[in-house]
């Protein structure tokens, strides 16, 4: 082009000259800042996106505006119905502007609603062109920029205060091409086992149904309970489009920037761009059993002599590449837990899995102060099995994790009991073991990935649960959401090592050395490809690549 109107130029001028002071800019623009765009600008990239700009409220609040003035407990517990409101997390506590000064809060029946760490505007994307417009002006005004897909996001890094968020909720398309599957990035698991069932196909995804396989899921890595027997998420996936911070859409797969295709895979949520689609390697479909089984014990040591018997059955599911789900929930009044175990046996009936099960179930039973309270066990397709119609959410929860080496349950199963009573000694209420390592995940450890490592040689990730009602006052859910590092993690140390990594996805947002900690030796060319691709840091998500750059809300450079 030899002749740009005179305008267009004098734009582009202006764009320059604003990118550069965003790259210097100590902090970005919130409202208030002499630069702030003013309501003509945010006026003007509305109408760009033909009016898809929202004004964003707590959730709290939106049900203020229902009709009844309420939502019932089914709405406020429903992951399906807060995935349509913008400033909705699943975990509500994420809403919250806790660390704020003062602390701005927004609680269901509350008397006063604050903004927190809801963002103020969102983009309710339906097009490329419209996410390529939301970044093009969050760049150009030096804004601080959150993306969400459903809000199943446990660390808060779909929000934050001051915020443009960009919402990826409509992009829904799901088509499957051979052995291959293409998500929009709005797409959720549910959607992809209804969709996989018809189409005969099974694809590695979570087991919930609002988590978005082409959202945080894959650049986290993207566990399953298919894993054991089919990799990661990230080891399957084949391709993204993605709108990256220059405003441009690539496409990243092994020959098209592979350095951010090795990004997209693991190395963590949020922090690369905002993802259209992403295509996934996908399996013939096959039959499996689905078992749960509900166990009580009466008291924190009956719960670690069933942990160490669990550990010392551990393997004896490998050999169907069984992924399983275990958690001991302790009621706090009387120290009884509820032992659960959720195990998917590919390709077995369900008598086989209940022989299979057999050895650690009536060594359980036979231990003082073990009762069974049911089981169930349903075979036919994984596409059902892995189906969940909605996630209960809509508490205030927080996560701390790492990843247990296979050699920590092949040498000393008994030390795994004891970190359990020692946890539920100290006060945890909840901790859940996700046997999804080993067997496959363990063979791609050659694939050329930012996976962290650990995940190659655990067997299970350990996560433990916080959580508080609304009634808990500011001190304490700050000595909650503080528990982990201080009290949890040094007894989890004695399993997992002192240098062991954790899921990125499910952890405690709070890591001091998140950098080794989530990304481990990845960490230094993680680094280098943020710089290339988002050179000015727009995507910042907390314990993300490039955060240590920025204050805990991303909001003024440190
Ligand atoms: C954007 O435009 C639509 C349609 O004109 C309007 O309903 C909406 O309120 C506008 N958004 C904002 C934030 O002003
Ligand atoms: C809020 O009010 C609803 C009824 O509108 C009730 O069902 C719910 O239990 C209340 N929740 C809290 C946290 O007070
Ligand atoms: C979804 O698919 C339709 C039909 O193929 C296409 O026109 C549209 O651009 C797609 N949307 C996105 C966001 O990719
Ligand atoms: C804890 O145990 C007590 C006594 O059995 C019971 O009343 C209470 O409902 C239990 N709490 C939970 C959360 O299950
Ligand atoms: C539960 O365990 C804690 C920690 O050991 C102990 O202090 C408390 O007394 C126990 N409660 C009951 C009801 O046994
Ligand atoms: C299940 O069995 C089918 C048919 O034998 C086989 O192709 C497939 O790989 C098996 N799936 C798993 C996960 O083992
Ligand atoms: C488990 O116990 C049942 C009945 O108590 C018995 O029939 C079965 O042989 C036992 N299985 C194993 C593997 O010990
Ligand atoms: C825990 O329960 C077992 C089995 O009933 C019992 O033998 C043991 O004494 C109990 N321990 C404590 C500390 O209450
Ligand atoms: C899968 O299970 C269904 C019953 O749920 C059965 O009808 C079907 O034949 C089974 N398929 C295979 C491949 O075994
Ligand atoms: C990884 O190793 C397996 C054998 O374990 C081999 O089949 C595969 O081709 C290797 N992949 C890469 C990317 O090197």
């Amino acid at each position: 082009m030899k002749f740009l109107p005179c305008s267009l130029v004098l734009l582009f001028a202006l764009l320059v000259h604003s990118q550069e002071a965003a790259s210097k800019a100590t902090c970005r623009n919130i409202p208030g800042s002499p630069e702030y765009p003013s309501a003509a600008e945010w006026d003007a990239l509305n109408a760009t996106l033909s009016g898809r700009l929202v004004t964003v409220v707590p959730s709290a609040k939106f049900c203020t505006t229902l009709p009844g003035g309420a939502c019932t407990d089914d709405q406020w517990g429903s992951a399906l119905f807060r995935s349509t409101i913008p400033g909705a997390m699943d975990q509500v506590n994420w809403e919250q502007g806790y660390d704020l000064s003062p602390p701005s809060l927004c609680l269901r029946n509350g008397t006063t609603c604050g903004q927190g760490d809801v963002p103020i505007y969102a983009v309710e994307a339906e097009t490329v062109a419209d996410i390529q417009a939301a970044v093009r002006f969050s760049s150009a005004h030096n804004l601080r920029v959150a993306v969400k897909s459903s809000g199943h996001d446990l660390l808060g890094r779909s929000t934050a205060p001051s915020s443009l968020l960009i919402h990826t909720h409509k992009f829904q398309n799901i088509s499957f091409v051979g052995s291959t599957m293409t998500v929009g990035s709005g797409v959720y698991a549910k959607t992809v086992y209804e969709q996989g069932k018809t189409n005969g196909k099974i694809a590695v995804g979570a087991v919930a149904a609002t988590v978005c396989l082409g959202g945080g899921w894959v650049q986290g890595a993207g566990h399953s309970a298919l894993s054991p027997a089919l990799g990661l998420g990230a080891d399957n996936a084949l391709e993204f489009e993605i709108v990256v911070a220059s405003g441009e859409l690539l496409k990243v797969n092994q020959n098209s920037h592979p350095d951010l295709f090795y990004a997209l895979r693991g190395g963590g949520a949020g922090s690369w761009g905002v993802i259209v689609s992403a295509t996934f390697h996908v399996y013939p479909t096959f039959n499996a059993t689905s078992g749960s089984i509900f166990l009580a014990t009466e008291n924190n040591t009956v719960s670690a002599s069933l942990a160490t018997l669990h550990a010392q059955h551990v393997f004896d599911w490998d050999s169907v590449n069984a992924g399983h789900y275990m958690s001991v929930t302790r009621n706090t009044s009387t120290n009884a837990s509820i032992f659960f175990l959720n195990i998917y046996m590919p390709n077995m009936t369900a008598s086989q899995s209940m022989a299979l099960l057999a050895p650690f179930l009536n060594a359980s039973l036979a231990l003082p102060g073990v009762s069974l309270l049911s089981q169930d066990f349903t075979y036919g397709d994984i596409n059902d099995a892995l189906f969940a119609d909605d996630d209960s959410v809509g508490f205030n929860i927080v996560y701390g994790s790492r990843l247990i080496p296979t050699a920590t349950y092949r040498d000393s199963p008994s030390m795994v009991g004891e970190v359990f009573e020692k946890l539920l000694e100290s006060g945890a209420t909840e901790i859940l073991g996700l046997m999804v390592a080993g067997g496959k995940v363990a063979e791609n450890a050659n694939i050329s990935s930012a996976v962290h490592p650990a995940w190659r040689t655990a067997k299970m990730h350990l996560l433990t649960a916080g959580t508080w009602d609304d009634s808990a006052s500011l001190a304490e859910i700050d000595q909650i959401r503080h528990l982990f590092q201080k009290v949890q993690l040094p007894i989890i140390e004695e399993i997992a090592g002192p240098n062991a990594g954790a899921y990125s996805n499910e952890a405690d947002v709070l890591e001091p050395n998140f950098q080794t900690t989530f990304f481990g030796p990845n960490y230094g060319k993680l680094s280098a490809i943020k710089s290339k691709y988002d050179p000015n840091d727009l995507f910042i998500v907390g314990a993300g690549v490039g955060s240590e750059r920025w204050d805990e809300w991303g909001l003024c450079r440190v």
